[in-house]
Formats: structure tokens, C-alpha cells, sequence
């Protein structure tokens, strides 16, 4: 559930001054030490009235839930400029009251309120360096909150760490795959992959099922590094510790020994290093050109490294520990053959998020260059 804080007093100052602060005036005193919750419970006595702008003695406002706005226009001087226009609001009447700060002196309210779920349908006219991830244009809009991917300027010096910190800031999207607005990539965590099969003859056959991998959007940002001339971004990280799973089948040589079974697996990876090459291009579409990534080159370094077959030999208890011990005392022997699989697979879908994150976006807007 998405949520936002609010200063009311700015709109219900706006549109009901009156008829709403007369009611709530009548029941609190001034002198209440406890005014604060006394005006809250009145607010909520009232939450209908403020609803449906139905105050009695034919005292009318225009309604708060739904509420319709002709015109509203927010600029902050700074680069964003946003104008609605035919604008309806919904859910304002689920406010949930957080702080009330009478200030009698001021003879005002400040009021801070959380709005659970809203849903604003209108038109928009939208000009920002913040940018909502495809909320950038003109035409209709609905919006429901979406998760927000700040922008860095192409003339940062530190352009690297601004980025590292908008990959922070969208790791939960990432992870789960969820870019809002029903925009949807793969999941980074768990990470699935359905198939691997692999054939090198008689010494090394192998087939992976139903792997699933915990852990890679724990991934640590070690570096990033821009060059904007060759449009294209270099990016190191670590992932602490993964976790895959999944079922097996194994033929395989090792030494003397010829290692076979069919089960469960389990794998666990700790300190893997991840280098990534992410150009961009520009597509013409229209007038406008939109930022789109070629596919990631990546570089994947595994370190230490266990694995888990089970079922080694049949079963044979005895067996199966011999085996995962002659397999774990070198285990970038059978991680070797997996991983061009499994850097196939991430790069397909890293390609994928990379280009679900700056979807419908130009290069002014994701990297635009410094007002002066
Ligand atoms: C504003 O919304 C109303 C109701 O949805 C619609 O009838 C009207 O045409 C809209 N006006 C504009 C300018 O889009
Ligand atoms: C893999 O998962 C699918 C769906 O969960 C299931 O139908 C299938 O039997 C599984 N395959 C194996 C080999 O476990
Ligand atoms: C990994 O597999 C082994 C052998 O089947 C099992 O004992 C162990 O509990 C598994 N590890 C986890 C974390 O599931």
C-alpha cells in the first residue's frame, strides 16, 4: 500500500474554510489541554460531512470524495512543472489523521494526514526533473501513485554515485519485477530459471530444472562509471551470498571417479563479483527520441562456492557424501560448466529491467544537462 503525507490545511483551507472549521471550533475549547485529540475526534465525527461537503442547515462546499479540480498547477521553480487540467480525485476521504499542531496565535491548523490509496484521473501537462517513471508528456493520466526514479544531471561530477543511489532507491522494483503502473520485467529475486542442458559427450552431461536463485538483488554497488561520449555506463558489484535450488541430472567425470545421480540440488555462492558493460541508443519515434539499452555485457566471477547433490549414486548415503566431497573439493569444476547458462540467462533479463526502468523516457530526461 502506497503513501503519502500531506499538508490538509492546504486544501481544505482552500475550499472549506468555513463550513468545515465551524463545527470542529464548537465542540473543542480553546483552553482543552488536550485539543489536539479533541479536534481529531470532531474531524472524524465530521469525516461524512467532509465527504459528501454536506454541512447542514443547507450549508454546502463542493464535494471532498470525489473531488474535481478544473485547474491546478505546481512549479517549483526548479525544474519541475506540472499542470492538471479536468482533474478527479478519489480516495480523499480515507484520510487518516497523523499530527494536528493548533497554533490559536496564527488562528490556523496544521494538519499532516495520510491518505492510504488515492487515485487522481485527469489531464496532464507534465515538465519535471523527477521524473514519474512514464508520466512525461501531455495527454490523459491516472495515476496511482507510482514509485518515482530521480534523475541525475549529465554534468555531475559525481554523475557515478548519483546513479548508484537511484539503483538503491528502485532495488524493491527491481527485485520484484514491479516498475508500476502495470509495467512489469522479470523478478531479479528469486531469479528463475526453468532449463539448462548441457552436453559436452560422455564426460560431462548435465540438466537443471525449476532453479530458483534468493539473493541477487542484495547485490552491492561497488562502482559505477559513466562515458557519456560512448554512451555507455560500467557498473561493478558484489552479491554477498545467493542461494539456488532446483532438481538435477549429472554425468560427470571427475579424477577417477564417475559421478552420477538425478534429485535435488542446492547451491550456495558467496562473494560473486558482477562487471557489467550497459550501452544506450537512441530510437526515433515521432519527434522524439527515447533511450533504449543494447543488450548488457556481463562478466561473472564466482568465489566460493557448495553444493548439495542429493541422491548422488542412487542414494547411497556413503556415496553421495563421497561424491559432493570430491565435487566441493573443487567446485568451479562443475560451477564452469553451469555458469554460461546462468550469465545467458541474467543478461536476457538484466537487458530486460534495464530498459523496463527508462521505458518511454529521453536522454534530456534521464540525464539532462545542468540549467545554467
Ligand atoms: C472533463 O471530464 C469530463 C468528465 O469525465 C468530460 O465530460 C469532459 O469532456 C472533460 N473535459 C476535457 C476538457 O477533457
Ligand atoms: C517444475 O515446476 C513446474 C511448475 O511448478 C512443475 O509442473 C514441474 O513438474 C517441475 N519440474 C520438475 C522436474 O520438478
Ligand atoms: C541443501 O541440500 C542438503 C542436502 O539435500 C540439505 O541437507 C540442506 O538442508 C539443503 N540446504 C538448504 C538451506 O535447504
Amino acid at each position: 500500500m502506497k503513501q503519502i503525507v500531506i499538508h490538509f490545511l492546504v486544501v481544505l483551507g482552500f475550499h472549506y474554510g468555513k463550513s468545515y472549521v465551524a463545527p470542529v471550533l464548537s465542540v473543542c475549547s480553546r483552553n482543552d489541554p488536550n485539543l489536539e485529540k479533541c479536534i481529531m475526534n470532531a474531524v472524524e465525527k465530521i469525516r461524512q460531512n467532509v465527504i459528501d461537503a454536506n454541512y447542514g442547515d443547507g450549508r454546502k462546499a463542493p464535494r471532498f470524495d470525489p473531488m474535481y479540480i478544473d485547474r491546478m498547477e505546481i512549479n517549483n521553480g526548479a525544474g519541475f512543472r506540472l499542470v492538471l487540467t479536468n482533474v478527479t480525485i478519489k480516495g480523499t476521504g480515507g484520510f487518516i489523521n497523523k499530527k494536528i499542531r493548533p497554533d490559536l496565535a496564527g488562528k490556523k491548523f496544521d494538519i499532516v494526514s495520510v491518505l492510504p490509496k488515492m487515485t487522481i484521473i485527469g489531464k496532464y501537462d507534465l515538465n519535471m526533473q523527477i521524473l514519474l517513471l512514464n508520466a512525461v508528456g501531455k495527454g490523459d493520466f491516472r495515476l496511482q501513485l507510482t514509485p518515482v526514479l530521480e534523475v541525475c544531471s549529465r554534468d555531475d561530477p559525481n554523475l557515478g554515485e548519483c546513479i548508484m543511489k537511484v539503483v538503491d532507491k528502485i532495488r524493491p522494483n527491481i527485485a520484484n519485477g514491479d516498475y508500476g503502473g502495470g509495467r512489469t520485467a522479470p523478478k531479479l529475486d528469486p531469479f528463475a530459471i526453468d532449463k539448462v542442458d548441457i552436453d559436452h559427450g560422455p564426460s560431462f552431461r548435465a540438466k537443471l530444472r525449476n532453479v530458483t536463485i534468493d539473493g541477487f538483488s542484495k547485490f552491492v554497488l561497488k562502482k559505477v562509471r559513466s562515458d557519456l561520449p560512448n554512451q555507455r555506463f560500467l557498473i561493478s558489484a558484489t552479491v554477498p551470498s545467493c542461494f539456488v535450488k532446483g532438481k538435477y541430472e549429472l554425468n560427470m567425470n571427475i579424477l577417477l571417479l564417475k559421478i552420477n545421480g538425478k534429485g535435488d540440488f542446492n547451491l550456495t555462492l558467496d562473494n560473486t563479483q558482477v562487471n557489467m558493460m550497459i550501452q544506450y541508443y537512441l530510437e526515433p519515434k515521432g519527434d522524439k527520441k527515447f533511450l533504449k539499452f543494447r543488450p548488457v555485457e556481463l562478466k561473472i566471477k564466482f568465489d566460493k562456492a557448495r553444493f548439495y547433490l542429493k541422491n548422488l549414486f542412487g542414494g547411497d548415503p556413503a556415496l553421495e557424501e563421497i561424491g559432493n566431497q570430491a565435487i566441493n573439493a573443487n567446485p568451479h569444476l562443475l560451477l564452469d560448466e553451469v555458469k554460461p547458462a546462468i550469465k545467458e540467462k541474467l543478461k536476457e533479463s538484466l537487458t530486460f529491467i534495464s530498459n523496463s526502468v527508462v521505458e518511454g523516457a529521453e536522454e534530456d530526461e534521464l540525464l539532462p544537462r545542468k540549467k545554467t
